[in-house]
């Protein structure tokens, strides 16, 4: 069965192991609205489409939506997709009565769409790293950083104590202690919205000690900063930061910096200075 891979043109990077792959056409409407073309006919075909959904994640959304259509309207045997960050996995659970649980829209939508499986990496709602999981009817193969991000940074910090800030992300941390996090009320940053930390504790000791602290991403920072000066504070010796996915929102991380982190390590999911994980290598197996 001919298998074909699809990518976009944010995703170039991700394709390049994939002698073959075929770009899809993608252009703008002076309106703003996307034109999207297949440039291979897909029928019967077991195809992979490589996307970043990651910045403009509404934006890169749509754009998605209308590239699963157009190819599942030419019916091929398998639709599976590769987002290495998916938007709105945050959103899965209301804390306050009426509001949205987006994961599962995002997941239904995907599925309609005709996408047989979602590929993804330490997708938040899972919390429970590699596996095959299901989400508002979508398959979801997730595959976990932690292993690659630690294994980078235990060659700087060899014998260093790996935690997580929080019970989420303890899976990444293999086995390590976990900072116990508060969430607060939502606070506004940039002109968004995002909830605060209200707490972080480190309920061990740290120090004298090297450590790496974990998680599946950073966004505004608040929570890895806060980490990094409560186990400074505690007497740390050397701090490093790793994550699957770095948004970096509002300087974070400058702020990472000021506040005495030694390194910080990410994937390339969301590309930026710190991404020394391949995405792509993570998941090949898959694809
Ligand atoms: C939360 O449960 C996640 O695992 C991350 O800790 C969090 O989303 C990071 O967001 P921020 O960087 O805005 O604190």
């Amino acid at each position: 069965m001919a298998r074909l891979v699809l990518f976009t043109d944010n995703a170039q990077d991700l394709a390049a192991g994939f002698p073959g792959a075929a770009q899809v056409e993608m252009k703008s409407f002076p309106d703003g609205e996307s034109y999207i073309r297949i440039p291979e006919a897909c029928r019967g075909k077991e195809v992979v489409l490589l996307h970043r959904c990651y910045p403009s994640p509404n934006g890169n959304l749509i754009r998605l939506f209308l590239v699963l259509d157009a190819i599942h309207a030419q019916s091929p045997k398998s639709l599976r997709v590769f987002v290495p960050y998916l938007p709105y996995a945050r959103m899965d659970k209301s804390v306050k009565p009426g509001e949205a649980i987006s994961a599962d829209t995002v997941c239904a939508l995907l599925r309609q769409l005709g996408c047989t499986e979602l590929i993804t990496i330490d997708c938040h709602f899972i919390k429970s790293g590699a596996g095959i999981h299901e989400r508002a009817g979508l398959r979801i193969r997730n595959f976990t950083a932690a292993d690659a991000l630690l294994a980078q940074l235990g060659k700087k910090a060899p014998g260093a104590l790996v935690i997580s800030p929080d019970q989420g992300a303890s899976y990444m941390a293999k086995g390590g202690v976990s900072m116990s996090k508060v969430r607060g009320e939502y606070g506004e940053m940039g002109g968004a919205t995002y909830r605060k930390v209200a707490e972080l504790k480190a309920d061990f000791n740290a120090k004298g000690k090297d450590i790496i602290i974990i998680d599946d991403m950073i966004s505004t920072g608040s929570t890895m900063v806060k980490a990094v000066k409560v186990l400074k504070g505690a007497g740390a010796k050397k701090v490093f930061c790793a994550a699957a996915h770095g948004l970096f929102l509002n300087d974070a991380l400058g702020k990472l910096v000021e506040a005495g982190v030694e390194e910080v390590i990410c994937t390339s999911s969301i590309p930026s200075p710190v991404s020394r994980v391949g995405a792509a290598a993570l998941v090949k197996e898959a694809i």
